[in-house]
């Protein structure tokens, strides 16, 4: 097995062939004048399965994802299986006003064509996975590696900021021997949300918020200030993408004591790796 990578996903690539032995290899990308993009993989074969670790976001990195497909196959590479830390499109899953595109089901049919297998990681919806019917695909869960490393840093309550996410916050409090909980989120616009505890009973407590993504910050945000509000004795936010638009980084720092997420995406919070939880998928 080959491990490839692109321009994205160069840490979880690295830490992938050191878990499973496998050769890391890091394709050379460049790009025309116009700015169309150029991809070799500088092999005379690759005559193996062909690991493709490579984030389809932005859109610059789908077309790279695309190309390097193509380019191992050219090499003769047995199974293409496709790694994608972080899917983009993937929270276009319905069409929710008419005329509007289904935008995951359009990148899982173009993912269809140019791979034999698909890991992702912490999908918004894993039930999108249904639209990649040609071979086996799987949404890996973060949650294990979200647990190990809040081992031993005395995290005494794990919140899930809506229900939705209720599952992987008791999956990791499972693992840190932690009460759970969720609170009711309600969205009143794409950057404001509005959090109500719900049976929580956070005084006191050291406080870890755990969700899929955050995105504007909003949702940790607002979370935070409430869990202060009812005398949380530290609140820590850790997600599985941390996209962080718009500088909500710099903006979750100063209200959190804590903020860190996978390395899905990479940034100066994303302090865990999910590479084991994707080595046993592969
Ligand atoms: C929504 O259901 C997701 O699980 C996240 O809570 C959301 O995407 C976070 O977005 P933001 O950081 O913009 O509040």
């Amino acid at each position: 097995m080959k491990i490839v990578c692109g321009s994205t996903s160069r840490g979880i690539a690295q830490d992938l062939s050191k878990v499973t032995g496998a050769e890391f290899i890091q394709a050379s990308i460049k790009h025309f004048p116009d700015g169309e993009a150029y991809v070799r993989i500088e092999m005379d074969s690759l005559d193996d399965d062909v690991v493709i670790v490579q984030n389809s976001h932005p859109d610059s990195n789908l077309v790279e994802m695309l190309l390097l497909s193509n380019a191992a196959r050219g090499l003769g590479a047995s199974r293409i299986i496709m790694v994608i830390p972080y899917f983009g499109y993937a929270r276009q899953d319905r069409r929710f006003n008419p005329g509007e595109a289904l935008s995951a089901q359009v990148m899982l049919r173009h993912m269809e064509i140019e791979s034999d297998k698909l890991l992702t990681v912490d999908l918004h919806k894993p039930d999108i996975l249904k639209w990649f019917t040609k071979a086996p695909s799987k949404d890996v869960s973060a949650a294990p590696s979200i647990g190990r490393y809040f081992q031993g840093r005395g995290i005494e309550l794990v919140l899930a900021p809506d229900i939705g996410a209720a599952g992987r916050a008791a999956e990791v409090a499972k693992m840190l021997g932690a009460e759970t909980d969720h609170l009711i989120k309600t969205r009143l616009s794409g950057t404001e949300v509005n959090i109500a505890p719900s049976q929580v009973e956070a005084k006191d407590k050291r406080v870890l918020i755990v969700d899929d993504i955050i995105s504007t910050g909003g949702t940790i945000i607002a979370a935070t200030h409430e869990l202060k509000r009812l005398g949380a004795k530290s609140v820590t936010a850790a997600c599985t993408h941390g996209l962080f638009t718009c500088g909500a980084l710099e903006r979750l720092k100063a209200v959190c004591d804590i903020v860190v997420c996978t390395n899905t995406l990479e940034s100066e919070a994303s302090k865990i790796s999910v590479a084991q939880e994707i080595a046993q998928a592969l």
